[in-house]
């Protein structure tokens, strides 16, 4: 608990102040970056990665994520902090926490920190859990650790810290990003870790978020292929859906899916978890590490950082920042159709929240028109950069082979997304969308069968572009750095005729700074 008799940790105020300090400093030159988003929640400045603490507590949704204050590259890894009454327009609050401890604050200084976790209510005071990591002796050392505010803007670390000292003898040194909730007559924690090549998370019970026993593995890579691959599990979340639970988290060591659920049913009796589903959050290039409000209205909400660990950052860093989260997206169970439709994975859908819709400024909407094998036609929407885009497509009247979309194009650029119908797949084309070395295509089934209609819902900001597809069973989210210039959009039928039902398309408006077009 916070005793507010208690001396104040100097040190911890000190590097949150000089941590302030530079976020403040480096702030006036990020934005006026040109590539800085309009409507998706980014730092002041510097570098963000991972959501964390994702909670709902007196009024406000609360948002942390991780962030060097002091450049636009990983390291020294402290906790930004956010709040919000409608998960779109946002507070940026001071700097949560910064490295200063022996157990987080590392030797080098650049490669440890206040890592991934979580946040609770305790009786009226906001707990942080989170990740201590430092380097020491050539050996990563991670523990779990408390912080907790009576006021949600002041975290006091606790003196009992580390509160879980080592990893168990199922786990690694890598243990990380716990996640805590209650159940019954205790807090649950459960962290990441590894062993044997094989990732796994690791389950915990405490009565009072300070003394941890070690509960079971929740769930493990069992080696079969399934959703539950990788080397190492990263960043959970866990929570009920309906009858069933959720687990979350990014798997290392896979190509190329990043962001992993599993459902299925939780024992807390043996504390092991079994899924009988799986699927990917988001099947575009960038989109890691999500985490969710549970919010008072019901709702269970994600989001996730809109990059990854690939280094491909293009011109954010060169701009003082580096980094944005992804559209907060409701987590609902799939709608159920009697069409088998187990070619897309899982039984999730992830649906943009309503909220968003306090964006939308000049309104456009296009009747239904068919369009002609090789016709390309312009779309308006908003200014082209700042937009979201609803299109329906009558699949009973559609001849064509694909229907193509071109988003920001201008000077030969454009990102495309191509429908193709023969082949019922989607795909999101990168590799003519800018200067820098965005690349390659994703792939996605697109369920057609039995199907009279298809709705596609896009959002594009500054750079990024985030689809919506398969009744939001598929979602592709990809950073991007289009000339600011490029600000047209077509769709173009190849092979047949594409019948439009109708086209919606807003102009979104910005939650923050505007960035100076280009030049100026
Ligand atoms: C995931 C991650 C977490 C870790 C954090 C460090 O992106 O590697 O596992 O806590 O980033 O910033």
């Amino acid at each position: 608990m916070v005793d507010n008799n208690k001396s104040v940790d100097t040190y911890h105020v000190r590097r949150l102040l000089a941590a302030q300090r530079a976020q403040e400093a480096a702030a006036v030159r990020a934005q006026t970056g040109r590539f800085r988003q309009r409507y998706h929640f980014m730092a002041p400045s510097g570098w963000i990665n991972d959501p964390n603490g994702l909670i709902y507590w007196q009024g406000r949704y609360h948002l942390f994520y991780q962030h060097n204050p002091f450049k636009p590259e990983w390291g020294t890894v402290h906790w930004g902090h956010a709040s919000s009454r409608d998960m779109v327009h946002w507070r940026h609050e001071p700097i949560a926490l910064a490295p200063s401890e022996s157990y987080d604050l590392d030797e080098k200084g650049e490669e440890g920190g206040c890592f991934s976790g979580s946040a609770v209510d305790n009786n009226g005071v906001l707990a942080l859990i989170y990740t201590g990591a430092v380097h020491a002796e050539e050996k990563t050392i991670q523990t779990q650790c408390l912080a907790e505010s009576r006021d949600g803007v002041y975290f006091e670390k606790h003196r009992a810290n580390p509160v879980i000292a080592c990893p168990p003898e199922t786990g690694s040194p890598d243990f990380r990003d716990p996640k805590v909730w209650r159940h019954g007559d205790y807090w649950y924690l459960v962290a990441g870790t590894c062993k044997d090549g094989r990732g796994k998370m690791v389950l915990y019970r405490s009565p009072d978020l300070l003394t941890w026993e070690y509960v079971n593995v929740l769930a493990e890579n069992s080696g079969r292929g399934g959703g539950e691959a990788g080397d190492m599990w990263e960043c959970p979340d866990f929570f009920p859906l309906g009858d069933k639970h959720i687990l979350i988290f990014s798997p290392m060591g896979v190509e190329r899916r990043k962001a992993v659920y599993l459902s299925g049913d939780m024992d807390y009796g043996t504390g092991v978890f079994t899924y009988t589903d799986w699927g990917e959050i988001d099947r575009g290039f960038h989109y890691y590490a999500p985490q969710s409000f549970d919010c008072p209205d019901g709702r269970r909400v994600i989001i996730g950082w809109a990059s990854d660990w690939s280094n491909a950052y293009g011109p954010m860093q060169e701009e003082g920042w580096c980094g944005y989260f992804a559209l907060p997206r409701s987590v609902e169970p799939a709608i159920e159709t009697s069409v088998e439709t187990s070619f897309i994975e899982g039984k999730l859908r992830f649906v943009p929240i309503a909220e968003l819709q306090s964006l939308r400024e000049s309104p456009a909407r296009y009747d239904a028109f068919l369009l002609s094998e090789d016709e390309r036609v312009p779309l308006q929407a908003g200014d082209g950069v700042s937009c979201e885009l609803l299109l329906r497509i009558s699949l009973s009247k559609t001849t064509a082979q694909k229907c193509i979309l071109d988003f920001r194009a201008g000077g030969g650029e454009y990102t495309r997304v191509e429908l193709d119908f023969s082949g019922a797949e989607l795909s999101l084309d990168c590799g003519h969308a800018d200067a820098f070395h965005s690349s390659g295509v994703r792939r996605c089934p697109l369920a057609l069968a039995e199907k009279t209609e298809i709705t596609l819902h896009v959002f594009l900001d500054t750079c990024s572009v985030e689809l919506f597809f398969n009744d939001y069973q598929t979602a592709m989210t990809a950073t991007l750095f289009p000339r600011p210039e490029n600000v047209s959009i077509f769709i173009e039928a190849k092979g047949g005729t594409v019948a439009i039902a109708g086209i919606e398309t807003y102009g979104l408006s910005s939650i923050g700074p505007v960035p100076k077009p280009h030049g100026m």
